[in-house]
């Protein structure tokens, strides 16, 4: 999952495996991820949720992968660079960076199995300048980046945007060793583009979820309902009303532990001296890796019906279990590499759903396979919906 640039890793967070650097990095531009800045990014969920609305209620029969991508889309160019393409608006691909994001992670499982291989045909100094150009989403970083240095050059005193991008620039000039400045546009870059498919997938299997499981969303329905009625949930509610929604967190989860976006191990080196995984003695310097999904499915932990969709088990306590549940929880991974952005998907899944469900009544009319041009939509799920 290395970003290149050059034929040089970017030195963007996700691909460092230096992991006293890591941390250091974490460090400086975790800040921009605390829960207690997480409400900067609230104003942006709202702004987009209206543009999500008025394009379901003008287009009531939609694709519903692609128009959640395109809401994913919106919310982080208006996140990271306090602008607005209009994925929504325009009902298409404005800055061609939905196919590109798909295709790269067609690329990454493809050639997850054979890193070397990989490295020769895309990154070799001699032919890959020929094959490989900087992508729709280095371009669009580099631009913004360029243009914001310009802006706060003539604006000094005033560097009125709190978006990813800003913040970025101020962590870098307060640790420019950790974060150099040229670095920057690669850093945002790899950030917002981390949570593009990965939290459109979530928020589009998540609705599947419940219209493939009618009691669920009953009972969804009806936990929204009640808190409206009884002032829990302002008539347009906010993040840390929905957030004390039990069956709601427990929908997000039961998602999430049955379909983990990334589905390919999560890669981990073995340290100097070796380590013993689970009684096996493993050399250092192994790959080892641990897929999320697996886990998620232990009958041990999660109940014999841990194949199931069944949000209740978040609910049920007993013997323990609960605990084990959490523990062995890892969409995001888990561990000092931990997804950074995990708190904004909750921000986001916990408006957008709920905000979909409040004033529409949504069901599933077709399911298909899509095909976009050349490129395949991997995981794609391209159901539409009915209001
Ligand atoms: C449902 C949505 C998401 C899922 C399932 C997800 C999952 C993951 C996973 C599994 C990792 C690797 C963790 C590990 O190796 O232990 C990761 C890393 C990361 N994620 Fe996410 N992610 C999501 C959304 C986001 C969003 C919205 C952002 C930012 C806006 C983001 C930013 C990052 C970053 C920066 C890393 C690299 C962390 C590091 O290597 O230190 N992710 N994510």
């Amino acid at each position: 999952m290395r970003a290149f640039v050059n034929n040089k890793s970017s030195g963007s967070l996700i691909d460092m495996q230096d992991e006293s650097q890591n941390r250091l990095m974490r460090k400086a531009i975790g800040g921009a991820f605390l829960t207690r800045n997480l409400l900067d990014y609230e104003p942006d969920v709202d702004t987009t949720l209206s543009a999500l609305i008025h394009r379901i209620t003008d287009h009531p029969t939609f694709n519903l992968y692609q128009t959640l991508q395109f809401f994913q889309l919106d919310f982080l160019i208006k996140m990271a660079f306090s602008e607005s393409p209009g994925h929504l608006a325009q009902g298409r691909d404005v800055l061609g960076l939905a196919k590109q994001g798909s295709l790269r992670i067609w690329h990454w499982y493809l050639w997850q199995p054979l890193p070397y291989l990989e490295q020769f045909i895309y990154h070799s100094p001699i032919w890959s300048r020929f094959i490989s150009r900087p992508t729709r989403w280095a371009k669009t970083g580099i631009e913004r980046w360029e243009a914001r240095k310009e802006e706060n050059k003539l604006e000094p005193k005033q560097p009125a945007k709190n978006d990813l991008l800003q913040k970025y620039i101020e962590v870098s000039e307060k640790y420019p060793d950790t974060i150099k400045p040229a670095t920057v546009a690669n850093l945002v870059n790899s950030t917002i583009s981390a949570g593009g498919d990965t939290t459109a997938g979530t928020m589009a299997t998540m609705i599947y979820f419940l219209l493939k499981n009618p009691s669920a969303y009953k009972k969804l329905q009806k936990e929204l309902d009640d808190a409206a009625k009884s002032g829990v949930l302002s008539p347009e509610p906010r993040y840390s009303e929905l957030n004390t929604l039990p069956y709601l967190d427990a929908v997000m989860k039961e998602t999430l532990r049955l379909n983990p976006p990334l589905a390919s191990p999560l890669e981990r080196v073995v340290p100097k001296g070796g380590a013993v995984l689970s009684g096996v003695p493993v050399p250092e310097g192994t790959v080892v890796g641990c897929t999320g999904r697996v886990v998620h499915l232990d009958t041990e932990v999660y109940g014999a019906d841990s194949e199931a969709f069944r949000p209740e088990r978040w609910l049920e306590s007993g013997e323990g279990r609960n605990q084990g549940m959490e523990r062995g929880y890892m969409p995001f991974g888990s561990g000092g590499r931990i997804c950074l952005g995990r708190y904004v998907v909750e921000l986001e899944i916990k408006r957008v759903v709920p905000g979909l469900m409040l004033g529409f009544e949504v069901s599933l009319i077709l399911i298909l396979f899509c095909f976009e041009g050349e490129g395949v939509l991997i995981g794609a799920s391209c159901e539409r919906a009915n209001l």
